[in-house]
C-alpha cells in the first residue's frame, strides 16, 4: 500500500496485492472498505479503483457489488494477510537496522511483493533473535555508528 512515485513502474501483481492490502487494512480499521477511501490511500483516481474492483471480483479475490460495498474472499484475504505480514516483518527488520521510518516504509512497500517465503521466514527469525538477545544485537548495532 502507500503512495508511490508515478515514475516507479509497478508490476501488475504488485498493484493487485497493494489493492488487497489496502482493502484489508480498511476493513480491519473501519469494518468496511469504500472505493473513495481506497482511491485516497493509493493516491489513484476513483475510476481506476472501479476498474480494479471489477477485475478483483472477476478473478475471485473480492466480492464487489456496486452499491453494496465489497468484501474479501478467503483467497483474497489470505493474499492480503501475507503481504501485510511481509510488510510488518520488513519494517521491523529495517527499523532494527536503524533505517529511518520513511525509507523503511518505501522499501518495505517494494520488497513485500517480491520476497520468497524462505527469505521472509529467515528475516523474521533474525528479527526475533535480535529482540531476544539484546547484548548480542548491541555489539552489531554499535558497528553502525
Ligand atoms: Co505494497
Amino acid at each position: 500500500m502507500l503512495r508511490r512515485s508515478s515514475r516507479n513502474p509497478v508490476s501488475d501483481l504488485t498493484r493487485v496485492e497493494d489493492y488487497l492490502e489496502v482493502i484489508y487494512s480498511l476493513i480491519q480499521e473501519k469494518g468496511y472498505a469504500r472505493p473513495c477511501d481506497i482511491a485516497d490511500r493509493l493516491n489513484v483516481k476513483s475510476a481506476s479503483v472501479t476498474g480494479m474492483m471489477r477485475r478483483l471480483h472477476r478473478i475471485g479475490l473480492i466480492v464487489y457489488e456496486r452499491y453494496r460495498g465489497l468484501t474479501l474472499t478467503s483467497k483474497g484475504e489470505r493474499l492480503a494477510k501475507s503481504v501485510q505480514q511481509n510488510h510488518s516483518t520488513l519494517i521491523n527488520f529495517l527499523h532494527i537496522l536503524g533505517v529511518e521510518e520513511k525509507t523503511a516504509q518505501l522499501d518495505a512497500e517494494g520488497i513485500e511483493h517480491h520476497v520468497h517465503k524462505i527469505s521472509i521466514d529467515r528475516i523474521r527469525c533474525f528479527v526475533d533473535y535480535a529482540a531476544q538477545h539484546p547484548s548480542w544485537f548491541k555489539t552489531f548495532a554499535d558497528t553502525l555508528k
